[in-house]
């Protein structure tokens, strides 16, 4: 069912590689709620994926960005605005790769330059579009920026290795930017901090089938699936959460509030065998 929350809204939605991905799921869902927007991806991930069909799908176009680069940034917000005639009311930006995980490199014994790729990918990128649509002045008055995070940024999860450092730095820019964009030019800016998922990036954490059973037998509302994830993006879109920024927003069922449920008691239980 649509309720138009984001209908006469533009926006550039970063990272729908393929039909799992976290990005693919809001961009339908901001379609389906009227928003018209462009989407983009490395041109890699464009060969490798399928993101022309989730284009086609939303009637849109696919602009190939880097974004760690900021002069192909500069291009993206540039093209889009012309495409979407208009300056752009909402940003998602659903971007996340570590090759020290990729190569399954210990924390305690990392590649230096894979460490500052995972930052530069994860969390740079997000300040490097904040900044240049700043100084392109390309989003309007209450327009509403999202990247997507993950509770390793707050609590330690077996493997998560350099991305949780990554997502630290990704929620801390989202605060001192929302500061900023907020005072000078009312523009929103959050986190949402996702339960895990199965998706590519999802996949390749390890251990990551023990993980959501953990989390989903964690959580009274159980894990949020990639649905329910872009049901509370468009909210964060839309008009109706105006005054909301600056936070890093739980999306997890109460996982990040549990310590042991029932549940995973019985479960542990199990495995020691008493009751
Ligand atoms: N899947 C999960 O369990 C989970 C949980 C919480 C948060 N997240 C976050 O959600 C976001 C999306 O991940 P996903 O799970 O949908 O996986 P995904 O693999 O579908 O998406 C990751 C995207 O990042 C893109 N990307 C990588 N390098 C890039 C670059 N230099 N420039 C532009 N794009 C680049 C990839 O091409 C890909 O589209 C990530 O930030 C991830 O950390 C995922």
């Amino acid at each position: 069912m649509s309720y138009n929350l984001l209908k006469g809204k533009k926006g550039i939605i970063f990272g729908a590689l393929n039909e799992d991905s976290l990005a693919w799921k809001i961009a339908e869902k901001s379609y389906e709620e009227g928003a018209t927007f462009t989407l983009t991806n490395t041109l890699s991930a464009i060969r490798f994926g399928t993101i022309d069909k989730l284009a086609k799908k939303c009637n849109t176009i696919v602009i190939p960005t880097d974004a760690t680069k900021t002069n192909e940034i500069e291009e993206l917000f540039k093209k889009s605005m012309i495409f979407l005639d208009g300056k752009i009311d909402f940003i998602l930006h659903s971007i996340g790769m570590s090759l020290n995980v990729r190569k399954k490199k210990n924390y305690a014994d990392l590649n230096y330059n894979f460490f500052q790729k995972t930052l530069d990918i994860s969390a740079l990128s997000f300040h490097k579009v904040l900044q240049t649509a700043k100084k392109l002045d390309a989003i309007n008055e209450w327009g509403s920026v999202l990247a997507l995070s993950y509770i390793a940024a707050q609590r330690t999860l077996h493997a998560y290795n350099d991305m949780a450092d990554a997502k630290s730095l990704l929620e801390s820019i989202a605060r001192s930017f929302g500061y900023i964009y907020g005072r000078e030019k009312k523009i929103r800016i959050n986190t949402i901090s996702q339960s895990p998922t199965k998706t590519t990036a999802g996949g390749g954490v390890k251990g990551i089938n023990a993980l959501m059973d953990f989390t989903e037998r964690m959580s009274p509302l159980g894990n949020a699936t990639s649905e329910e994830c872009a049901n509370y993006c468009v909210t964060l879109f839309s008009d109706l959460t105006r005054k909301v920024t600056m936070q890093n927003l739980f999306h997890d069922g109460g996982f990040s509030n549990m310590g042991m449920s029932y549940n995973a008691m019985k479960q542990y239980n199990k495995s020691l065998n008493c009751d």
